[in-house]
């Protein structure tokens, strides 16, 4: 199992899911991060543009990098009706090497909503902080969220997690949801079972998502040993302190210089 599979099949249902869970909450946290550092900005996994497209909106350039066609295909849809995005540009690609020049161009790497807990190896962590450090200026920023709690969360089977309609949309959606772990590999993995229902059509896709998640510890060790210098913690989107059992973990590191 690799940890880029499962998001084509996803991207349908992406947005309708987190509107009823994060929401917009982290918005301000990562424009904040923008306008301090300035740009270029790069974007690890942009996904659907959830993030991407309000911090094109302070003008500053953005490029997203996403591995999954199908995500980023609503990314370009969302930013052709938007306004004031031009400055925006999207980029399929791996963020395990990144397809940039090691040239240090970027002022801020933005990692949101757990992004990095996609690399399930050791080895995909690394590759993915040599590649980040690489196109980051020097003095740059590498800011990330790393949804916690994970591997606390129990395993369940087949509960019905969300139940509604899409905004403006005739269909009903309802999501089935099983979370099995491995707690040697650090790894959670939901079994995710969207069924859409439109008079009497009824579509069913299935697929699988997993995350790796670290301590914190082990998180900063690893950014160190790269290159990075940690300069926050935070445990909420505003500016509160972290703690293990905080709502959300932000780390602030630095390119060393
Ligand atoms: C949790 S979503 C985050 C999307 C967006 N940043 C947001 O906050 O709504 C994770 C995204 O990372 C992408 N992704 C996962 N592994 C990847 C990899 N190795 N290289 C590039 N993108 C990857 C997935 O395709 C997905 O769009």
């Amino acid at each position: 199992m690799e940890g880029w599979h499962g998001w084509d099949a996803y991207a349908p249902f992406y947005d309708w899911e987190n509107a009823r869970t994060v929401g917009r909450r982290d918005i301000p946290f990562w424009r904040r991060q923008v306008v301090a550092c300035g740009g270029p900005v790069l974007e690890l996994g942009c996904g659907t543009g959830r993030v991407l497209l309000p911090m094109a909106r302070t003008g500053e350039q953005v490029v997203g990098l996403d591995r999954s066609s199908n995500m980023l295909g609503h990314a370009r849809r969302r930013l052709r009706r938007a306004r004031g995005t031009d400055s925006a540009r999207l980029v399929r690609s791996d963020i395990r090497s990144l397809p940039f020049a090691s040239d240090g161009h970027f002022s801020l790497v933005m990692a949101p909503y757990g992004v990095l807990q996609s690399l399930l190896r050791n080895q995909d962590l690394r590759r993915t902080l040599v590649s980040v450090r690489s196109v980051l200026r020097p003095g740059g920023t590498f800011a990330m969220e790393l949804v916690p709690d994970v591997p606390q969360w129990g395993e369940y089977d087949r509960r019905v997690s969300h139940l509604g309609r899409r905004r403006g949309g005739a269909a009903r959606i309802s999501l089935v949801e099983s979370v099995r772990q491995d707690r040697i590999r650090q790894l959670t993995v939901f079994e995710q079972e969207f069924t859409e229902r439109r008079g009497r059509r009824r579509t069913t896709q299935r697929f699988s998502l997993a995350f790796r998640t670290l301590s914190m510890r082990q998180m900063t060790g690893r950014l160190r040993r790269a290159g990075f210098t940690i300069e926050r913690l935070e445990g909420d989107y505003v500016g509160g302190p972290w703690t293990a059992g905080a709502e959300t973990w932000l780390v602030v590191a630095c390119r060393a210089r």
